[in-house]
């Protein structure tokens, strides 16, 4: 099957030194397109921007913002689409193309909405993940009925040695129709296998 994975952060910039974003190390998303390319996927990941080394038998486009994530997603053309990337939900309504002094900002700042990828690209069948604090499946289950996804990853981000940059990660699949699997603390590597046996 012809998947894409999104990975990583997105940086929403201000101007060429300053940007919003999160803590994102791409681990997860470069774990799953791993793990699909092993079993025999054509697999283009599309990676914000991180500090690991593209996965055997992958291809890679690399992207800074949400709208040009959002942009690289759509021209791959692909049947699924897997949806780790921790995208940024705003940017900054004005950036510069160059370095603005302090004396030019007034220290507020006004934000603009960015496009939801997961739930803008259609005719495509969609896993999506959660990065949630406390008891993830409720929200899950909202995100994945408002975005159209298979099921949800549900990622508990509070727990310990879960969540951005960590090499575990405690999950549950919040499916659309209401089902729940839940699993034990695995590595980003176990839960890409868990996801890649629900792909038939
Ligand atoms: O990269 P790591 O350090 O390994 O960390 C992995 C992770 C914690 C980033 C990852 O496991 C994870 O949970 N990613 C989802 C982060 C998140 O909170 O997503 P969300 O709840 O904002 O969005 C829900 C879903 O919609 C996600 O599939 C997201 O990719 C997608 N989305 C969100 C906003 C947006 N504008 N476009 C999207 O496609």
């Amino acid at each position: 099957m012809k998947i894409v994975v999104t990975a990583g952060p997105t940086r929403e910039h201000l101007d060429p030194v300053r940007f919003l974003s999160n803590p994102s190390s791409g681990k997860m998303g470069f774990a799953v397109a791993a793990e699909a390319a092993r079993r025999g996927h054509d697999v283009t990941l599309v990676a914000g921007p991180v500090a690991l080394k593209t996965p055997k038998g992958v291809k890679r486009v690399d992207v800074v913002s949400a709208r040009e994530m959002f942009a690289a997603v759509k021209a791959v053309k692909a049947e699924m689409l897997i949806s780790v990337a921790a995208v940024a939900d705003w940017r900054p309504a004005k950036s510069s193309a160059k370095k603005m002094k302090k004396g030019e900002m007034d220290g507020t700042l006004r934000l603009v909405r960015n496009p939801d990828i997961l739930k803008g690209v259609k005719g495509l069948r969609k896993i999506g993940f959660a990065a949630e604090t406390g008891e993830p499946t409720a929200e899950a289950m909202r995100k994945c009925r408002a975005k159209g996804a298979e099921f949800i990853v549900a990622n508990d981000v509070a727990a310990k040695g879960a969540g951005f940059g960590k090499d575990t990660n405690l999950v549950s699949f919040v499916f659309s129709s209401g089902e729940v699997k839940r699993f034990p603390l695995m590595t980003k590597r176990m839960v890409a296998k868990r996801i890649l046996d629900e792909v038939k």
